[in-house]
């Protein structure tokens, strides 16, 4: 916290910081408005000289004045020239008058008046910026609430449809086994062998989500760019249509602890969503190569990157995609879930994942990076 003091003419600028040093009080002499402006977030009073208020500086502290947040009221110290009341001794009052809560010292003035005055003013805004510190917590403890609440729920219905859709699974895998082994015509064979391929990758979908939630999952070893060549492979008729390029850089890299089945979902998820994005054309960029954490730190692993040339994300959306249930797409083709159980799998792995993404006509597109580790211990 530092008192800022604005006294350009004169020696009482230097004066009055020099005072305030030896009782060990930090202040910083500012020149001008812009100087005052920039350090006032942290500032804890501000000393004026009355020589200093010209009609527009008046006007543009009170104007930031009265933006400031609830809590804050910061101390304003107003050196006043004299006691006696002249014609330019009143012009001065009504030219300060927008300030308001102002405390003026009247020149010339006592050492211990002024230190006085500013240790009250510093020990009101102290009381200010715990204020501002408690009403902060309040804040963090409320949104981490409402994230909890919302993973709990999300995790809560994917395991409990999970759940109840074993019974008629297992029924259902039971009769087509009987209609295989009672007498039928020729073509129905195939049918029923295709229905049950169909039916093992459902159950196989909820027993996964079961798992999710309830058991580590297998780990790999997996090999990313083969992963990444299957996902693309699978999404190869919606790249088509959409009239998509692809552009791939995926040299061969090592491999990671981690299921194939849980990488597979991580990179469906966010290429899904960039061609969602790219309804008319477009440029979709997988890059995947070794490297280390981008957030620092040593540890190795793979970086990959799903970049797309679509809408972009707008600034207010980018901060929640992680979030379960926030969903754009009003056509019931999304649940919101997709970016969160993104997260969620490469958290598992002790990986990072980033959004930048650009709403910008020109040249709007979303990349999401992620980092995943050779081994899977928490960042440094
Ligand atoms: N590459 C992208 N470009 C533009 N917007 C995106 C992109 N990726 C995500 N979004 C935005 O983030 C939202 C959340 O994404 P998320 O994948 O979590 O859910 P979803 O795609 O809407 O639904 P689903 O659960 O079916 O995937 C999307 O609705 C979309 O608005
Ligand atoms: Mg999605």
């Amino acid at each position: 916290m530092s008192v800022l003091v604005m006294a350009p003419t004169g020696r009482d600028s230097f004066l009055i910081c020099d005072l305030l040093q030896k009782i060990s009080i930090h202040s910083t002499p500012v020149q001008d408005f812009h100087a005052a402006w920039i350090r006032m977030p942290d500032a804890g009073a501000l000393v004026l000289a009355e020589e200093a208020l010209t009609p527009e500086l008046v006007e543009s502290f009170s104007r930031v004045l009265k933006e400031q947040p609830a809590w804050s009221d910061l101390p304003l110290i107003l050196l006043t020239t004299s006691g006696e009341v002249t014609i330019q001794s009143l012009q001065r009052r009504t030219l300060r008058a927008p300030l308001g809560n102002v405390l003026l010292l009247e020149r010339p003035i006592r050492p211990e008046t002024l230190i006085s005055t500013i240790k009250s003013a510093l020990r009101a805004r102290s009381r200010q910026y715990q204020l501002r510190d408690q009403l902060q917590q309040y804040r963090q403890a409320e949104e981490a609430l409402r994230k909890a609440e919302k993973l709990a729920v999300a995790g809560r219905l994917a395991a409990s449809v999970a759940h109840e859709i074993n019974n008629p699974l297992e029924a259902v895998t039971n009769l087509l086994y009987l209609m295989r082994t009672t007498p039928h015509d020729p073509p129905m064979d195939e049918y029923l062998v295709l229905a049950e391929q169909e039916l093992a990758r459902v159950t196989e979908i909820a027993k996964q989500t079961l798992k999710f939630y309830r058991e580590p999952s297998p780990h790999g070893p997996t090999n990313v760019a083969e992963v990444l060549e299957s996902v693309l492979l699978l999404y190869r008729p919606r790249i088509a249509a959409r009239n998509v390029t692809v552009q791939k850089e995926l040299p061969p890299t090592a491999s990671i602890p981690a299921g194939a089945g849980e990488l597979r979902q991580l990179f469906s998820n966010l290429i899904g969503n960039a061609l969602d994005s790219m309804r008319s054309g477009g440029q979709l960029r997988i890059r995947a190569r070794e490297g280390l954490d981008p957030a620092g730190g040593q540890r190795a692993g793979i970086r990959i990157s799903v970049a797309d040339t679509g809408t972009g994300i707008p600034v207010e959306l980018r901060a929640k995609v992680f979030e379960p249930f926030v969903t754009t797409k009003t056509d019931d083709t999304g649940t919101g879930l997709g970016l969160w159980v993104t997260s969620e799998i490469v958290q598992k792995h002790g990986g990072k994942i980033r959004v930048r993404s650009s709403v910008d006509q020109q040249h709007s597109g979303t990349t999401f990076s992620v980092f995943l580790p050779y081994q899977n211990t928490p960042a440094a």
